[in-house]
């Protein structure tokens, strides 16, 4: 490794200073044959390095492709293996190579540098195509790095983030099960959660699933502007998590008041803690903000119904979490 960077440090500082080279007669590295076989084959595995990175990218955006992390294993590890082939095809049949035994002092005086200058540049003397070589190396480099970058697409959306505020709640959506039942308001019990969907709806959108619950209307202190959204203590807050989005799949009743002093909605993932009484805020956890609530309404059936949308985005937070509400 020393070695190799003292090498490099005096090629670019040749370079820079722009020395006369020392006469062509005097070569010190013997020239080597060329050998245009092992150019083209260098150019075939730069070709298929570039073609497998740009296959990457394709296979990414193209859901319909079937076994589709295999296929991007695949291009990725074929992109990676062509150009270490290339690379090996260069080092042993076109660069000239010779190894001399000797001690070798740090390049002092300015004609040693030039020595070594000239070592370096002698050894590429087999290339009779170096320009279109050096084009298919980048080329494949690029490719590769294309491949690379193109995983960061799937942190979201960057220009349109509409779809991050959208869920299928309006007013008037009726809340069902599982099975597709209507929760009569009347049914709900305290002490227990519910997990709720809009009917008529794609359910495993995000934000879809609601965790209902229903407390003593004395216990609410909903935040102002939400008068009504808990019809006879009941209310419904999202059940996708706003730390990392795991579902909220427990409900801590107070069974033991002096350390558990009221109910709570808790993410088990990493112990999000939320009181369902004040508007899902955040009592414990890494959580950095309340669960959305949805408002609520029972209609003339007693059954239970969506009196708007979320008082908030849903699911994990991003950049953008508090500039817009949610929508329908
Ligand atoms: S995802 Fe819920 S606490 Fe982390």
């Amino acid at each position: 490794m020393k070695r190799w960077g003292i090498a490099a440090i005096v090629l670019l500082l040749g370079r820079l200073r722009r020395r006369p080279r020392l006469p062509s007669a005097e070569r010190i590295v013997q020239p080597g044959s060329a050998d245009r076989g092992a150019e083209s084959l260098v150019l075939a595995l730069f070709a298929c390095a570039a073609l497998c990175g740009i296959a990457f990218p394709v296979v990414y955006a193209v859901d319909a492709i079937p076994n589709q992390t295999q296929f991007l294993g695949l291009a990725l590890g074929l992109a990676f293996a062509f150009i270490a082939a290339a690379c090996i095809v260069i080092a042993k049949r076109l660069v000239v190579t010779e190894e001399l035994e000797e001690d070798y002092s740090l390049p002092a005086r300015p004609d040693e540098e030039e020595v070594v200058a000239k070592i370096v540049e002698e050894s590429g003397d087999r290339f009779t195509r170096k320009r279109l070589l050096l084009l298919a190396g980048a080329g494949a480099g690029t490719a590769l790095g294309v491949a690379l970058i193109t995983p960061a697409a799937s942190l979201g959306p960057v220009l349109d983030v509409s779809s991050l505020y959208r869920t299928p709640w309006r007013r008037g959506v009726r809340l069902v099960d599982e099975a597709g039942r209507g929760f009569r308001a009347d049914e709900i019990e305290e002490d227990t959660f519910y997990t709720a969907y809009p009917e008529h709806a794609y359910r495993e959108q995000m934000g879809a699933p609601l965790v209902v619950v229903r407390l003593q209307p004395e216990q609410l202190q909903l935040p102002a502007g939400r008068r009504g959204w808990a019809p006879r203590g009941i209310v419904a807050y999202s059940k996708i998590c706003t730390h990392a989005g795991c579902a909220i799949a427990l409900y801590r009743k107070p069974t033991f008041p002096p350390v558990q002093p009221r109910p709570a909605l808790i993410c088990p993932c990493h112990y999000s803690t939320f009181d369902p009484a004040k508007g899902g805020d955040v009592l414990f956890g890494p959580a950095g903000r309340p669960l959305p609530q949805l408002p609520l309404e029972i209609d003339a059936m007693g059954e239970l119904r969506a009196g708007g949308n979320f008082s908030g985005p849903v699911g994990p937070s991003w950049w953008g979490v508090r500039n817009h509400g949610a929508r329908s």
